[in-house]
């Protein structure tokens, strides 16, 4: 593969701080040399080393960022809830229930067409920017459903997550205990093997706390990693469980106590906020403030689903984070690209120092403030992932 120089930058973010002021590690008028699926190199123009056969793409004095890493998705799901949505924006609260009209759609499709949806909204994503993205099942709710929704799911992806707890089964309405086992042994016995990840919805209407913790050490013992829904809808036990297990990401986080504040901030776990959700439920969005200047890591997710957050946009997220959250551009962007890697424990991607996964965005804009200074605007003028072009330079 020929190795790619991308030229002229305006302004290039590479989350380095040793390639350059501040945490985003910026360079202003800077090349960027992509060969092998990584970053060969990252610096100033004018010291870019004689590329051998280099593809040289012009960037006209634009930004270049690292590609989108986005650690909260559902994309394994068959019809969708525009209804509900249009209810809700009528009045209707939203709740855990709806998720069962999707399991009942999910069900009843072939292999082949979640797979189909799957593979089209990791496409939607990777034109938005994402190169790294995390997909979990959820809506299966059976031993062969939630299994072949992971085999969908890694067809795209790597970053494979178990969500069986994502509700309690229609068919265990009456003795959620019971879901609650067989999710732990029969259920995981034959999903672990094709996961990541372990998660649950910790939430009035889903799964409480023993029932949580159950689940997520289930997991653990089968060699998957906890991560968690938290504190969407109420404030409730997620976090507490998340840091004592040494969950990747507490996600959500709408409802936070300050003692839920203290233990992030004092363990490993990643606050990963998806402020997409809040703009689709109608919900006050999330204190980001309060946990960044506790000194929490924090990831912006767009939790694509057909229920709580139908997008797959992080740079829609980014807006909304600097709009509604009190959180500066570049946090924002910090969050989404390096907060998203730690959030999936992953030190190749999320940023553009040697080495690295060549995963680059080229922004139809001169700095990264424009994805919340332009919102809705498409700005993503050309994507990489492993250093292969996945979209045009205009
Ligand atoms: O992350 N909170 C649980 N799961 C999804 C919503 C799923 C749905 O409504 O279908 C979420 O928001
Ligand atoms: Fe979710």
């Amino acid at each position: 593969m020929t190795d790619v120089l991308i030229d002229r930058i305006g302004t290039l973010v590479t989350n380095d701080p040793s390639l350059g002021p501040g945490p985003l590690g910026v360079i202003e008028d800077a090349a960027l040399i992509l060969g092998d699926g990584v970053v060969r190199w990252a610096g100033p123009r004018r010291a870019t080393p004689e590329a051998a056969a280099a593809e040289r793409v012009d960037a006209g004095g634009r930004a270049v960022i690292p590609g989108f890493v986005d650690s909260h998705a559902h994309l394994v799901f068959a019809g969708d809830r525009a209804a509900e949505f249009a209810a809700r924006m009528a009045g209707r609260p939203y709740g855990a229930g709806g998720i069962r009209t999707t399991v009942a759609a999910t069900r009843a499709a072939s292999s082949q067409q979640l797979s189909r949806t799957a593979g089209r909204l990791v496409a939607e994503a990777l034109r938005s920017g994402t190169t790294t993205i995390e997909c979990k099942s959820g809506y299966g709710l059976t031993v062969d459903d939630e299994r072949r929704s992971l085999e969908a799911a890694r067809e795209h992806t790597r970053e494979v997550t178990f969500l069986g707890a994502h509700v309690v089964a229609p068919e265990y309405a009456d003795r959620p205990d019971d879901y609650v086992d067989l999710v732990c042994t029969t259920m995981l016995d034959a999903c672990a093997p094709h996961a990541r990840w372990v998660d649950v919805f910790c939430e009035r209407g889903a799964f409480d706390g023993d029932q949580a913790r159950a689940v997520l050490r289930a997991g653990a013992a089968r060699g998957l990693v906890p991560r968690i829904h938290a504190g969407q809808l109420g404030p409730g036990p997620g976090v507490q469980i998340a840091v004592e297990l040494d969950a990747a990401s507490a996600d959500h986080l709408t409802h936070l106590t300050a003692a839920d504040v203290e233990a992030l901030a004092a363990g490993r776990t990643v606050a990963t906020l998806l402020p997409a959700v809040e703009f689709s439920t109608r919900s006050p969005y999330p204190d980001a403030r309060r946990l960044l200047d506790a000194g929490v890591t924090v990831a912006l997710a767009a939790d694509c689903n057909p229920g709580s957050s139908y997008t797959t946009s992080i740079p829609f997220c980014i807006a909304l984070a600097v709009r509604e959250m009190q959180m500066t551009p570049d946090e924002a962007l910090w969050a989404a690209t390096m907060g998203g890697a730690r959030a999936l424990r992953r030190g190749d991607v999320g940023h553009l120092a040697p080495g690295a996964r060549a995963d680059a965005v080229l922004l139809d804009a001169p700095s990264h403030v424009h994805l919340s200074y332009r919102p809705g605007v498409p700005l993503v003028a050309a994507v990489w992932r492993g250093g292969v072009a996945a979209g045009e330079v205009a």
